[in-house]
This record gives structure tokens, C-alpha cells and sequence, in this order.
């Protein structure tokens, strides 16, 4: 697959990595220096490159949205036509100073911006662990039991794609549902940023559900 990450920072920028060590051929754009990008490239391999994030998006079977979301309307000015596009988003609705979601409970991050790009097939996902833990994650994704991610979306084929991607990132993909689910999914990102980044355990932290009964 052709991957473009839009936002090489934490997210982005690991991500990324694990895409393009998985075998995926990733563009990273969209970080403050063009030397960031092309260390992130040639840290992560033959199959990464750094570019605009026009670069990213013209190519792209699927997008990584991964910046602040101050800055979302910037990165997809400057990644131009989005539509037809599939663009997983780990962004989450953050205010400027990461206290509270500007937008929940009766909508979410990903669905404004489906509401805002008709034309773009969101799928919320990877908004729901800290990258804290994705190489760790990558690194046991021969060991089972996996971790599981949850993911959400209106477009089957967008999932199908987005579900390569988690389970190619080493995680266990969890069907939530459409993209509506991501009103739920996003607050449960925040839950999990208090385990990683309030507790003593350190940020290192994952989940995974587990299923019980006869069916
Ligand atoms: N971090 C996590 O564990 C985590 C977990 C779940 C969800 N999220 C969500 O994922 C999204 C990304 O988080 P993150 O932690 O990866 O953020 P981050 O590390 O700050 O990365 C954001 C990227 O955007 C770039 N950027 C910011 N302002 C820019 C500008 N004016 N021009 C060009 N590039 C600019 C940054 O550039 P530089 O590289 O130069 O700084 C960086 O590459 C957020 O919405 C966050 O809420 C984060």
C-alpha cells in the first residue's frame, strides 16, 4: 500500500516507520523542517520517503492524519484534492493547551471532518494508544495475544484498508462500527492518555478485550 502521513511528529513519525518496515511505501510530510522528514525516511527505510504533503496525498491508497487539531485545516489545505482519498485519523479534537475535546459527545473529531471533506473516506483509528507504545507493539507482533485497536468507519473498503494497516502495525483490529462510534472512541483515547501519562506505570500502555460466553 501507499501510505501518506500527514504530520511526522509522535504519531506520524512512528507510525510511519512501522508502515514502512512492514513493507508499505510511506511519503512523511508536514513537520516544521524538511531535514526531520528526510531523517525519518532514511531511519525507517528503503520503502520511506519525505515530501509535501501534496506529495503525500496525490499517491496515497491511504492517508495518516496525525497533527494537532489546530492544525488539520493547514495540512489539508496544503495536501490539496482530497477526495476519493481513505484517511485513517489518529488527530483527536484537542483545545490549544490538550485539556479538553472542542467537539464530543454529540459529534467527533473524525466525523467533522467527514462532514467538512464529503469526498474523504475517514476511519478514526490509532487515536486510542500512545505512541509510547507502538514500537513496543510492533516488536511483539509475532506473540499472540495481540493488543487490540479499535477503528470506525462508514466505508467498508476504507476499513478493509484501515484494518491492514493495524494489524500490519502488530494490533488485534476491532470493529467499532460506523463512523458515528468515534464519539466514543475518542473520550476512550483520553482515558487511556491518564493511564499512560498520569500514572507511575509509565506511558508504555496498550488494551485488549476479551470476549466471553458460548457464541
Ligand atoms: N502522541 C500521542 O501519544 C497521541 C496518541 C493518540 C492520539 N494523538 C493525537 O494525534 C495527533 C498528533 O499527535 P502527536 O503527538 O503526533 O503530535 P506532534 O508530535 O506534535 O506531531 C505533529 C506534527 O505536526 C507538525 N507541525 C506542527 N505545526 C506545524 C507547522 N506549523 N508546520 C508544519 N508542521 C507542523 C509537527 O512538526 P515538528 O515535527 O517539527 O514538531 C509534527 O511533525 C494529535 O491530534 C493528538 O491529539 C496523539
Amino acid at each position: 500500500m501507499k501510505v501518506g502521513i500527514l504530520g511526522s511528529g509522535s504519531m506520524g513519525g512512528k507510525l510511519g516507520t512501522i508502515f514502512a518496515r512492514a513493507g508499505h511505501d510511506v511519503v512523511f510530510s508536514y513537520a516544521r523542517s524538511d531535514d526531520k522528514l528526510r531523517e525519518l525516511a532514511r531511519s525507517a527505510g528503503p520503502r520511506a520517503r519525505a515530501g509535501t504533503p501534496r506529495e503525500a496525498v496525490e499517491s496515497a491508497d491511504a492517508l495518516l492524519l496525525a497533527v494537532h487539531w489546530s492544525r488539520v485545516e493547514d495540512v489539508l489545505r496544503q495536501g490539496g484534492d482530497v477526495s476519493g482519498k481513505v484517511m485513517l485519523t489518529c488527530s483527536l479534537p484537542f483545545n490549544a493547551t490538550d485539556t479538553e475535546l472542542v467537539v464530543a459527545y454529540r459529534s467527533s473529531g473524525a466525523e467533522t471532518l467527514a462532514k467538512k471533506f464529503p469526498g474523504l473516506d475517514v476511519v478514526a483509528a490509532f487515536q486510542t494508544v500512545p505512541s509510547e507504545v507502538l514500537f513496543d507493539v510492533f516488536e511483539a507482533r509475532a506473540r499472540e495475544p495481540r493488543p487490540s485497536l479499535v477503528y470506525c468507519g462508514d466505508s467498508d473498503e476504507a476499513k478493509r484498508l484501515a484494518a491492514t494497516l493495524i494489524r500490519d502495525a502488530g494490533f488485534d483490529p476491532v470493529d467499532a462500527g460506523s463512523l458515528r462510534i468515534a464519539r466514543y472512541t475518542e473520550p476512550f483515547a483520553l482515558l487511556m492518555g491518564q493511564l499512560a501519562y498520569e500514572g507511575e506505570e509509565g506511558p508504555e500502555v496498550a488494551y485488549r478485550f476479551e470476549r466471553y460466553g458460548s457464541r
